[in-house]
């Protein structure tokens, strides 16, 4: 294919010369002149592992080539990849500036060039700048409709500085955020023959894949070093704490917990969160990251009660009261923090929970039911039905079977799902249906 590169910086040059000795035949284009001396002189604009070699390689095969003239690149392609940088604002806000700039002059270029011209954004940038920035300047300057006249994609670029091009031929994964299906073949044929798992998502999903990214690898280091600082306060070796942590692929170094959901609660992630920053202020160890765990949970756990207010009704059903399915463990369950605080609120609810009825039935838990939570107590129900018919809200913390087969569709209560129900996703699209974070 004839690939244009935009922005010959670190995403930029690398994706230039890989794409080049794929097979492709690519112009690249930065407005800062020495970078595209440098790649005309088979010469690469940033130092990595590689790259120098590989830019010498397929400038000489005339693979590569640059210039400053967007609309010739324009011109000689068919595919854009826009890699100009997007740093940050003062305020920390996204500086999209260059993408604009670029863009408009891409689109003046496709108006007057012609035939189907793809454009491919590898920039990072945020959920709905494509759609809701880019994409209009595009169709202004280009004169015509994205997705029809020509393609938008959004291909984040998730290669690590200083490996960049040994990852570019072994990628982590390829990311296509397509407009129509046809600019996601495009990009799907740019790097066919790559390994790795391919998924094609919708343009804002692509955006916010590589957010999701970065800020969990960065959370990742924040997390591994304040444990390291709180082992060495207390004397204990950290690389060996963490050899046998990152040893369990069941619930450490796995999908588990990271599925948005509920707050945490139950009788040890609290306790011993507390516990552990507790530990490590006493001995002077700056923790942010671990003193604010419980803070975070505690704003997620009000997020459904802002929910429950912004319908602006009174009568409340709650599903699910112990903190796991299928136990009758009350103690420090998030369930009931949240009853607590609607209870507060002099919402009138009223709660079922099978396995907290049953125990109660049975008088298990019935002392810590009556003593503990004696304003839940006269709150709970017996029957789905009886929580159903109450309601104008319906809270849905559990997957109970019972209650997934009585929650109404469309017409009746509305439904704050604090789960993603395992129909959530069809849900999503009626009346009445709110989801907690998605
Ligand atoms: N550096 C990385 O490892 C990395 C990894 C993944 C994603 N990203 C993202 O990719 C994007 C680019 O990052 P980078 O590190 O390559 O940036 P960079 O600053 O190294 O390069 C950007 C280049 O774009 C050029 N440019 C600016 N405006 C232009 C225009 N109108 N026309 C042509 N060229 C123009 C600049 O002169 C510069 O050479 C950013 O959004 C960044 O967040 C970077």
């Amino acid at each position: 294919m004839r690939v244009s590169v935009l922005g010959l910086g670190y995403v930029g040059c690398v994706s230039a010369a890989c794409l080049a000795s794929m097979g492709h035949e690519v112009i690249g284009v930065d407005v800062n002149q020495v970078k595209v001396d440098l790649v005309n002189d088979g010469k690469a604009p940033v130092v990595e592992e590689r790259i120098g070699e590989l830019t010498a390689e397929v400038v000489r095969s005339g693979a590569l080539r640059a210039t400053t003239d967007v609309r010739e690149a324009i011109m000689g392609s068919e595919v854009s990849l826009i890699c100009v940088g997007t740093p940050s604002a003062p305020n920390g806000s996204l500086c999209t500036t260059y993408l604009e700039r670029v863009t408009e002059e891409i689109g003046a270029a496709v108006a007057e060039r012609g035939g189907r011209q793809t454009v491919v954004f590898r920039s990072t940038m945020l959920p709905g700048t494509c759609l809701n920035l880019l994409v209009p300047i595009l169709e202004k300057h280009a004169g015509g409709t994205a997705g029809v006249d020509f393609g938008v994609a959004v291909n984040p670029e998730f290669l690590r500085e200083g490996t960049s091009v040994r990852d570019f031929f072994d990628p982590p994964k390829t990311v296509i955020g397509q407009l129509d299906a046809e600019s996601g073949d495009v990009v799907a044929a740019l790097y066919e023959g790559l390994p790795g798992e391919v998924f094609r998502v919708p343009v804002p999903a692509a955006e916010a894949i590589k957010y999701a990214d970065n800020a969990f690898h960065g959370l990742k280091i924040g997390f591994a070093n304040e444990l390291g600082a709180v082992c060495q306060a207390l004397g204990v070796d950290s690389h060996q704490v963490m050899d046998v942590f990152l040893a369990d692929r069941k619930l450490n170094i796995s999908s588990a917990y990271l599925r948005p959901g509920f707050a945490f609660g139950g009788s040890c992630l609290p306790k011993d969160l507390r516990s552990l920053v507790h530990a490590a202020q006493r001995a002077d160890v700056s923790v942010p990251i671990l003193a604010h765990v419980l803070p975070s949970n505690s704003d997620h756990l009000q997020r459904a009660v802002d929910l429950v207010e912004r319908t602006g009704k009174r009568r409340v059903g709650l599903f699910g009261l112990s903190f796991k399915p299928g136990t009758d463990d009350l103690r420090e369950s998030p369930l009931v923090e949240l009853a607590e605080r609607l209870f507060g609120k002099g919402y009138e609810l009223k709660i079922h929970d099978a396995n907290v009825s049953l125990s109660r039935l049975m008088g298990a838990n019935r002392e810590y039911i009556e003593t503990r939570l004696p304003h839940l107590a006269q709150l709970l129900a017996d029957s789905v039905d009886e929580v159903i018919e109450h309601a104008e809200v319906c809270l849905v913390g559990t997957k109970d079977p019972a209650v997934l087969a009585a929650l109404p569709h469309g017409e009746g209560p509305v439904l704050i799902d604090l789960i993603r129900l395992p129909d959530a996703e069809a849900r999503r699209a009626e009346p009445g249906y709110m989801g907690l974070a998605w």
